[in-house]
């Protein structure tokens, strides 16, 4: 089956209301995407962001697993839709490790991200002494295991394989680590939800995904494209990494 590619960014905790021209210009140099385009900006930005963002999806960040309520700082995933977002990442690891979020608290996420109509992009990744240890496998089935919820399905879900020693290091995984990585999470999928459920989702890599080294990444078997973090920042970057996106298509 032939997965629509997504390229994915993530500006974390960056960008004030200047940067939406790093928007306007990335939506017009790409009128026509041959791939999903996806940025998720700060939650600030998102209605403003709707009036330049083109074909250019809109994603929050985070999202908390209740519907409303009193949880002072949160943000729900229908106030994500409310400003006009299709997508929510959980699961960061930069959640993982600075809120503590569980496998558990990230599937309650995810499920409350589906139940109000959001695609949930569901992020997994071993550490460096994971790595090291040679647990990555284990690891990274583990984390699907439990942060994926059972109503997932190819269209209210995306698998991202972020390696937590990989971003926003320069660092990037081996093209064998890469492919071994994302073969197991796919079997792993299709032994849960069946091979032709599990044959839509997509699953991106994540971690130091540059203009660089996309070209490469891309072309690797099972590389549904990115969630990229620093190189999203700058339409003159992500509009690179798109092309050769487009290119692997
Ligand atoms: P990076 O971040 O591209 O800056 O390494 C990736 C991410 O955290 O999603």
């Amino acid at each position: 089956m032939t997965r629509r590619k997504l390229a994915a960014g993530n500006w974390k905790m960056n960008g004030v209301g200047a940067s939406l021209s790093e928007v306007q210009d990335l939506a017009a140099r790409h009128p026509n995407p041959l791939c999903d385009l996806l940025i998720c900006p700060p939650a600030t930005l998102l209605s403003r962001m709707a009036a330049v963002a083109g074909p250019i999806a809109m994603g929050g960040q985070d999202c908390h697993a209740a519907v409303s309520g009193a949880h002072t700082g949160d943000i729900s995933a229908a106030m994500l839709c409310d400003g006009g977002a299709s997508y929510v990442i959980v699961g960061h690891s930069e959640r993982r490790t600075d809120h503590g979020e569980t496998d558990a608290v990230i599937r309650a996420k995810a499920q409350a991200a589906q139940a109000a109509g959001l695609v949930a992009v569901i992020c997994l990744g071993e550490t460096e002494a994971q790595r090291r240890s040679g647990q990555a496998l284990v690891v990274v089935g583990a984390q699907l295991a439990g942060s994926v919820p059972d109503g997932a399905t190819s269209a209210n879900t995306v698998i991202a394989y972020e390696p937590v020693w990989a971003i926003g290091t320069g660092l990037v995984p081996s093209e064998a680590e890469i492919t071994e990585v994302h073969a197991h999470l796919r079997a792993e999928l299709s032994a849960r939800f069946g091979a032709i459920a599990a044959d839509g989702m997509r699953l991106l890599y994540g971690g130091s995904v540059k203009p660089g080294n996309a070209a490469t990444i891309f072309a690797l078997s099972g590389v549904d494209g990115v969630l990229a973090g620093g190189a999203s920042l700058k339409a003159d970057d992500f509009s690179a990494i798109i092309a050769a996106l487009e290119a692997s298509a």
